[in-house]
């Protein structure tokens, strides 16, 4: 009797240890989990511009304008699918990046998560804010030199209407990890300004920081 209960109490324990575990890593792993985030997003979009990039290389050097609007038509679906999840991205990383800022806030004051304690010496800051810069830059440059890449080839006009949402929502993006990782919009900015500049001025004009 004695011995089923406790292999009752046991299930019990080994069913609630898993989430209540997991739940009590996340607050000092924030950054971390950005960090996993955009790792995750960079290898998303990376499958979408391979698709750009070898779709745009079967077009033929110096396409007429149909065949301009046939290629950006094949082009869609994978830079809509970018734009998606550089917006929902979005929606989730401004939501953490909040919840860092009154986390960090806190327990530099009382001690109130002490939960976790055993043996941890604050949070895990392997992927801190320079290294989330880095990662941020990797997709910045992912998706601008992509871009770049079907604007010399295809010329603007043709998708101009894909790439200005794109666009934007990158630009969302950006503005919302800013919160995050400082002076970033101003990193950025830059950076696109230097890819496609001279490739797309029009582009980079519709764009209000
Ligand atoms: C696509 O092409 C661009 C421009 O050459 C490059 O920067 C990017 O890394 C390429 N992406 C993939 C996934 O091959
Ligand atoms: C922090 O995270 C890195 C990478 O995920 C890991 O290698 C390292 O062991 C972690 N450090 C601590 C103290 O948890």
């Amino acid at each position: 009797m004695k011995t089923a209960i406790f292999s009752l109490l046991a299930l019990a324990t080994s069913s609630l240890a898993g989430p209540v575990v997991a739940e009590s890593q996340l607050s000092p792993r924030q950054l971390e989990s950005q960090a996993d985030q955009l790792d995750t997003l960079l290898a998303l979009v990376q499958t979408h511009t391979g698709n750009i990039n070898s779709t745009t290389a079967a077009v033929q050097d110096n396409p007429s304008v149909d065949q301009q609007n046939a290629a950006a038509a094949a082009l869609a679906p994978d830079f809509n699918a970018i734009t998606s999840a550089l917006t929902s991205a979005t929606t989730l990383l401004a939501k953490r990046a909040w919840e860092d800022t009154v986390i960090f806030a806190r327990t530099g004051g009382d001690d109130k998560d002490g939960g976790h304690g055993g043996g941890k010496d604050g949070p895990n800051k392997s992927c801190a804010k320079e290294c989330l810069l880095v990662k941020i830059e990797l997709l910045v440059w992912e998706i601008a030199c992509t871009i770049k890449l079907v604007i010399i080839k295809l010329g603007l006009a043709c998708v101009l209407q894909i790439l200005t949402p794109l666009l934007l929502a990158l630009v969302g993006l950006i503005k919302a990890l800013d919160k995050v990782v400082l002076g970033l919009v101003i990193v950025v900015k830059a950076l696109l300004h230097t890819i496609l500049g001279t490739v797309a001025g029009a582009l980079l004009a519709l764009i209000i920081w």
